[in-house]
């Protein structure tokens, strides 16, 4: 099983190009298998989107990656169905369900299981698909679909803003009949990533005022090329790593827009942040300060993937620090990990307290989830000692080459696998 050794106590400092995003290219990806030939540019290179690509491929899909971008020829679909073992792969495999209903008028997927951060259930997109006229029947652990002629566009008003309900609803509604409208709908820069992608290839996508999404139904989809945003976690990952170790970092190739619920709590920490163009740059104090609440939030709020990262840099800041976690029900495993450094957290449901010591030291620790891990490395980096962080296939998830970018920042971490 891989891991990484880290030896704490080296600033991080220096230049990054950040890689595009992971939560825009999967469903990205599950909308190409409704297209002719598309050409998805800074596609990053993760597990997540080989699990993605292997999906593609068993249904039919031609696949080729050139450096950073993937092209997809979908074609010759001759399957509608994704296997047990393709869907334990990537839990985010049930965002094809909406893209093969569309395409084939049927579709037979393993039910996802839950994942590390508790159960993970599709009560919404199976809703949503149902209102746009499919046909949902569970059959020992599999979701068999299917529909009458073509989909119909519908009126659906979502209980949560989900992204991956958005997305499905989105990728289904795109070659109905008649128009949909998504109320409620998410907001996150990934749906509107995918939609620029659909309207590219021919859809007729736009959002209304608030939170409503309008898809035009199409009778099909063609061709085209399309450049991923970049990954606003990755970004906020890697500022994280520099605001624990008092590091100066500049990232390039982002979107500092849609960070802008992330930078605030980084300047509370006492980081000064900036931003120009397309980068971000970061000076951390020697000792960060702790923070008074963050609370997670559905775009544009403060992104629950960011949670983790955020917390590691707390774990060794000036004072307490408290956290809310309103999106998932069990998103603090990595809290257990990161007391086993000597950190002093405590948790309650959606509640974590982190009261910030002045140094952690090595353990060996196992990630729990993607950026639960990714927030073990953080904290590696300013432990005494080294640390050993194990089960990181969690973070080849969701991270491009995420030792080699902070060896070139001025980490010592190996990977061992
Ligand atoms: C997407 O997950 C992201 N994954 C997650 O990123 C991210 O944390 C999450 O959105 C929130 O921003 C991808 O885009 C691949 P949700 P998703 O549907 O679509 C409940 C990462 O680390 N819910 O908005 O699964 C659900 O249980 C990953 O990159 C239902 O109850 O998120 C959760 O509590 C982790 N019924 C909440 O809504 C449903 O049908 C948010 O889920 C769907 C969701």
């Amino acid at each position: 099983m891989a891991k990484y050794l880290i030896e704490g106590g080296h600033r991080i400092d220096g230049e990054l190009r950040v890689h595009g995003a992971k939560n825009a290219v999967l469903p990205i990806l599950a909308a190409s298998l409704m297209c002719s030939e598309t050409a998805i540019h800074n596609c990053p290179e993760l597990s997540d989107v080989t699990a993605a690509q292997n999906i593609l491929e068993h249904l039919g899909c031609r696949v080729a990656r050139e450096g950073e971008t993937l092209t997809v020829d979908a074609r010759n679909v001759n399957y509608c169905d994704i296997p047990d073992a393709l869907v334990t792969e990537m839990r985010s495999s049930i965002l094809f369900l909406g893209a093969i209903l569309a395409r084939c008028g049927r579709a037979r997927v393993s039910f996802p299981g839950g994942c590390e951060l508790g159960p993970r259930p599709i009560d919404l997109h199976i809703s949503g698909l149902q209102k746009l006229g499919a046909v949902i029947e569970e059959d020992h652990g599999y979701l068999d679909c299917y529909v009458d002629g073509r989909l119909k566009g519908s009126e659906i008003t979502l209980p949560f803003p989900s992204v991956g309900a958005t997305e499905n609803i989105i990728l289904a509604a795109a070659t109905a009949e008649g128009t949909t409208v998504i109320h409620n709908a998410a907001r996150e820069p990934e749906i509107y990533d995918l939609a620029d992608f659909l309207n590219t290839c021919g859809a007729l996508i736009h959002f209304g005022l608030g939170d409503s999404v309008i898809i035009e139904g199409v009778r099909r989809l063609n061709g085209g090329e399309h450049s991923v945003i970049p990954d606003r976690i990755a970004a906020a990952t890697y500022l994280c790593a520099g605001a624990i170790t008092g590091g100066m970092i500049t990232l390039t190739h982002t979107r500092p827009a849609h960070l802008t619920s992330v930078f605030p709590v980084l300047e509370e920490m006492g980081c000064r942040v900036s931003c120009a163009d397309d980068e971000i740059r970061l000076s951390a104090p020697d000792r960060l300060l702790g923070i008074r609440s963050v609370k997670t939030m559905p775009y544009p709020g403060f992104p629950t993937d960011a949670q983790a990262p955020i917390m590691a840099a707390a774990t060794v800041a000036r004072g307490s620090s408290m956290f809310v976690e309103t999106i998932f029900e069990a998103r603090y495993k990595h809290a257990g990990e990161l007391m086993r450094m000597g950190a002093r957290i405590k948790t309650e449901g959606r509640v974590a307290v982190v009261e910030g010591i002045r140094r952690l030291h090595s353990a060996v620790v196992r990630s729990t989830d993607l950026r639960g891990g990714a927030a073990l490395v953080i904290a590696a980096l300013a432990a005494d000692g080294v640390t050993e962080v194990q089960n990181i296939r969690h973070i080849d998830r969701g991270y491009a080459r995420f030792d080699e970018n902070l060896r070139s920042l001025g980490a010592k971490i190996t990977r061992e696998n």
